[in-house]
């Protein structure tokens, strides 16, 4: 394996109620802190590198109780030992002063195992209820670039200036600073303003569900503008998994998922996503073109299509690292069973299949 870089593995924190899917169907997962402790233990044991915690203030689809996603990602990391755990972070909410002293504190106390998935808003009525005034949608990464221009300098530097739009310091010394290597700043969100911020200032760029194709267009046009920037950016994608004994009894599975889906729910969703989607200029942003059926995974993650037996998924997971993805950000029906099916029927295989590709390269 020395070549291969393997893919990594994440998985949604479920710390909102309601589960990964806007659906009336049994769901076995739970929102609180005991059944989120017990998950990240079987997690770490499957083999999974990061967990990533949500951050909602208000939802209006279902997932009517919400954890706060730092203070939860703290408490996943006091019960694991290896697994880094990437909280949500809002830009509003949240400014960069308190956010890179929280995040450094918690670097120190758990080890370097902290990271952070920079939001940029997408539900006008969460920040409404909040107070928080409704940016533009390009202003809202205006100032989400912004944010993490200033977490990194905070991190970094030992004097830290910054005059922005949104923020400014000047001859800022955080101490201490976090530990070595410093957090990892991730980012939500696939419009033409998420991508160009990826390819500006991002360790990785996390998108919604997609085809390898769907995929392979976005990672271009990051990577094209990344190597213009001279920044190197990873990829992390969304998917929702079904994995089952044999093909039928998955497609049963995603059938029922959306025969119950909860159609008021999903319309409201659907509402506020479209408006969120078509307020970037170009139209592409997440949701822009989803289907009822896709809302019902409120991040897109049936259209990457890991729904199936364990091999036909492997499968499909080295077609979306062909097509550039780095990590898969995973969501299941049933969090607790089907985490450990994966990490036991899935992961080895994806691992098999690297290796077949890796020997297959040195050999032609
Ligand atoms: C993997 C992923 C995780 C996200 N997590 C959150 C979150 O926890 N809270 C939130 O308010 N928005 C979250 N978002 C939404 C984005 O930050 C962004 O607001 C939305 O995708 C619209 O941006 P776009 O127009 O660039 O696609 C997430 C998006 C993705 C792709």
């Amino acid at each position: 394996m020395s070549q291969v870089k393997p893919l990594q593995f994440a998985y949604w924190v479920p710390n909102v109620s309601g589960g990964l899917v806007i659906s009336q169907i049994e769901q076995r997962t739970r929102w609180d802190a005991e059944y989120n402790r017990e998950l990240a233990k079987i997690a770490e044991r499957a083999g999974f590198d990061y967990a990533l915690t949500q951050i909602r203030f208000t939802a209006g689809y279902g997932a009517d109780n919400q954890h706060e996603s730092v203070t939860f990602s703290q408490d996943l990391l006091s019960h694991t030992t290896k697994l880094k755990v990437i909280a949500a972070l809002l830009p509003g909410p949240w400014n960069p002063t308190l956010a890179a002293k929280q995040i450094a504190t918690i670097s120190h106390l758990y080890g370097p195992r902290i990271a952070v998935n920079i939001v940029s808003g997408w539900f006008r009525g969460e920040f409404k209820a909040i107070g928080e005034p409704w940016l533009d949608h390009e202003e809202r990464y205006l100032r989400s670039e912004e944010f993490i221009r200033c977490l990194r300098g905070i991190w970094r530097e030992s004097s830290f200036s910054f005059a922005g739009d949104f923020y400014r310091f000047r001859d800022y010394a955080l101490k201490p600073k976090p530990l070595d290597p410093l957090p990892e700043i991730f980012q939500g969100g696939s419009s033409r303003a998420a991508r160009d911020m990826a390819s500006r200032v991002s360790d990785w760029y996390f998108t919604n569900g997609n085809t390898p194709q769907g995929v392979r267009q976005q990672v271009d046009d990051i990577r094209a503008k990344a190597a213009v920037n001279q920044h190197a950016v990873k990829i992390g994608l969304n998917g929702f998994v079904i994995a089952r004994e044999s093909e039928q009894e998955a497609q049963a599975v995603l059938q029922e998922i959306i025969a119950k889906a909860n159609p008021d729910a999903v319309k409201g969703f659907q509402h506020e996503v479209k408006n969120a989607g078509s307020a970037s200029p170009e139209g592409e942003g997440n949701w822009a073109k989803s289907s009822f059926e896709d809302l019902v995974q409120y991040n897109d993650g049936f259209k990457t299509n890991l729904i199936g037996t364990p091999q036909q998924i492997a499968e499909r997971i080295i077609e979306q690292k062909r097509a550039g993805v780095d990590l898969l950000l995973l969501a299941f029906l049933h969090f607790h069973e089907e985490v450990e099916f994966f990490g036991r029927e899935v992961i080895p295989r994806v691992h098999e299949l690297e290796r077949q590709e890796a020997l297959n390269a040195v050999t032609v």
